[in-house]
This record gives structure tokens, C-alpha cells and sequence, in this order.
């Protein structure tokens, strides 16, 4: 049989992580997992129900009633997030989650409740996941571990081309507040802050096209897929 790998790709925001996952997920035929989508749909289900979230009860009994599932769409293959039943892929996306998605990915409780359900994704391998604390936490065993990063400034217009396409009256000084303070609080965080594992290989992609960084990357798959 085929053997399949766990691939991890963690880093800075707006890096272009999930663009690599997404490429690695259709050339491998693996499932791509955006750990990211999970914390940020925590998030809106916390802030529509206006939950008080430095109240640690508040938090337990809201996660019994969150159920978080990745669905592919049938017009183009991608996986998509839904909560509860809706579709949220799409919304989740906002600088309104974006401003707050930090914090509260920073609650231990939160954080127990994707990793348990993100290893659970994992246990067949064939995944590409990426995040902050993949390669560190979730699968510390992964077979090829990548961390992705790209100067600031790039990083600021890449995320703040996406965002004025769905809102011109953003800001590219609220795009670079946001990053900035997300940056920060995910690698200053007491739990599973942002830290590149002592086994990832760096990607720097500041000036690498899409095509450059996965043919880097699927060099290094092929060479773990031949140690494995
Ligand atoms: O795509 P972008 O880099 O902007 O962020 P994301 O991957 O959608 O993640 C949103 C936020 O979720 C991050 O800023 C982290 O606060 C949190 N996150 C995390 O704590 N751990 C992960 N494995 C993934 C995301
Ligand atoms: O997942 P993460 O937040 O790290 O970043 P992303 O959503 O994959 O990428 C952010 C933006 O950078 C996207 O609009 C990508 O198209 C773009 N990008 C790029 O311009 N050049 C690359 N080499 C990689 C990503």
C-alpha cells in the first residue's frame, strides 16, 4: 500500500500556510486541515453569543455545544468549515473574528477541544494541517514538519489584498495592527505559543512565486516519504 505521511505547516500570519497546504493536499491526494478555521469559528460562536470568556465555566459549558465539521464543496473539492451546521468558511474570515481570535485561541480549555479533535483527524495520516502549534503539539511526530514565514510587510499586503476585495473601506493600517498583535499573542501565550519545532525545516517565501514553494516543499515530502 501507498505509505502516507502527516505533513505540518505552522508560522507567522498571512504567510501564505494554507495556500502551500492546499497545493500539497491536491498534488499528494491528502485531506488539508485549517486548524486556524477551527479556533476562528470558536470565536464567532463565542462573540454571536456574546459569551463572557474570561469566565472559565462560561467556556466549558459554550465548547459542549459547539460541534465543528469539515465538509468539501462539491463545486471545487475544497474543504470547508461549518458550525453547527452552517457554513461559516466564508465569514469566519472577518477582521470582527480576526481582532479577537487570538485571545481566544489563548484559553486552555479552547485549545483542548481542537487538539483533541484535530489528532482524531489525523490517525489515518494522508494530512496536510496547518496552524501554529501543529508541529510543536498536535502531531509532534509528523513525518515532514514545515515552518513558514515572510517579512512583515509582505505579509501585510498579501492578507490586506484579500480582505479589500470583500471590503474596500479596509485599512492596510488595520491589516498591519492585526497581525501584528495576533503575532504576538500567539507566540507569547503561556499554552502552545507559536514556536518553530527543533525538527521543522524554514520556508521563507517572501520571494518565492506559488509554484517555487511546492516544488521546495514536495522535495521534502519525497524525501520522508522515502525514510518513512
Ligand atoms: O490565516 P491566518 O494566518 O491569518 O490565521 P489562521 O491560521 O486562520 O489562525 C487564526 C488564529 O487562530 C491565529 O492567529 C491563532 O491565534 C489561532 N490559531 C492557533 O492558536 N493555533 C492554531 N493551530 C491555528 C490557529
Ligand atoms: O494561511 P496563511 O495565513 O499563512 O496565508 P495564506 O492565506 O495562505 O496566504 C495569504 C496570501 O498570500 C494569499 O492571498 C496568497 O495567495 C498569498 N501568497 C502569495 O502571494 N505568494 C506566496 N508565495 C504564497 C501566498
Amino acid at each position: 500500500m501507498e505509505k502516507k505521511i502527516i505533513i505540518t505547516i505552522d508560522g507567522w500570519s498571512s504567510c501564505g500556510k494554507s495556500t502551500l497546504a492546499k497545493q500539497l493536499a491536491r498534488e499528494l491526494g491528502y485531506v488539508y486541515i485549517d486548524s486556524g478555521a477551527m479556533y476562528r469559528a470558536i470565536t464567532l460562536y463565542f462573540l454571536r453569543n456574546h459569551l463572557d470568556w474570561t469566565k472559565h465555566k462560561a467556556v466549558e459549558d459554550a465548547l459542549t455545544k459547539i460541534n465543528l465539521e469539515f465538509l468539501s464543496n462539491h463545486k471545487n473539492g475544497q474543504s470547508e468549515i461549518y458550525l453547527n451546521g452552517e457554513n461559516v468558511e466564508y465569514v469566519i474570515r472577518d477582521l470582527v473574528v480576526a481582532e479577537k481570535v487570538s485571545e481566544v485561541a489563548a484559553i486552555k480549555e479552547v485549545r483542548q477541544f481542537a487538539v483533541r479533535q484535530q489528532q482524531d483527524m489525523g490517525q489515518k495520516k494522508g494530512i496536510v494541517m496547518d496552524g501554529r502549534d501543529i508541529g510543536t503539539v498536535v502531531f509532534p511526530d509528523a513525518e515532514l514538519k514545515i515552518f513558514m514565514t515572510a517579512d512583515n510587510a509582505i505579509r501585510v499586503e498579501r492578507r490586506f489584498r484579500e480582505l479589500y476585495e470583500k471590503n474596500p473601506n479596509i485599512t492596510i493600517e488595520e491589516v498591519k495592527a492585526n497581525l501584528e498583535m495576533r503575532d504576538y499573542i500567539d507566540s507569547h501565550r503561556e499554552v502552545s505559543p507559536l514556536r518553530q519545532a527543533e525538527d521543522a525545516l524554514l520556508l521563507d517565501n517572501s520571494r518565492l512565486t506559488m509554484r517555487e514553494q511546492l516544488d521546495i516543499a514536495l522535495k521534502w515530502v519525497h524525501e520522508r516519504l522515502k525514510m518513512a
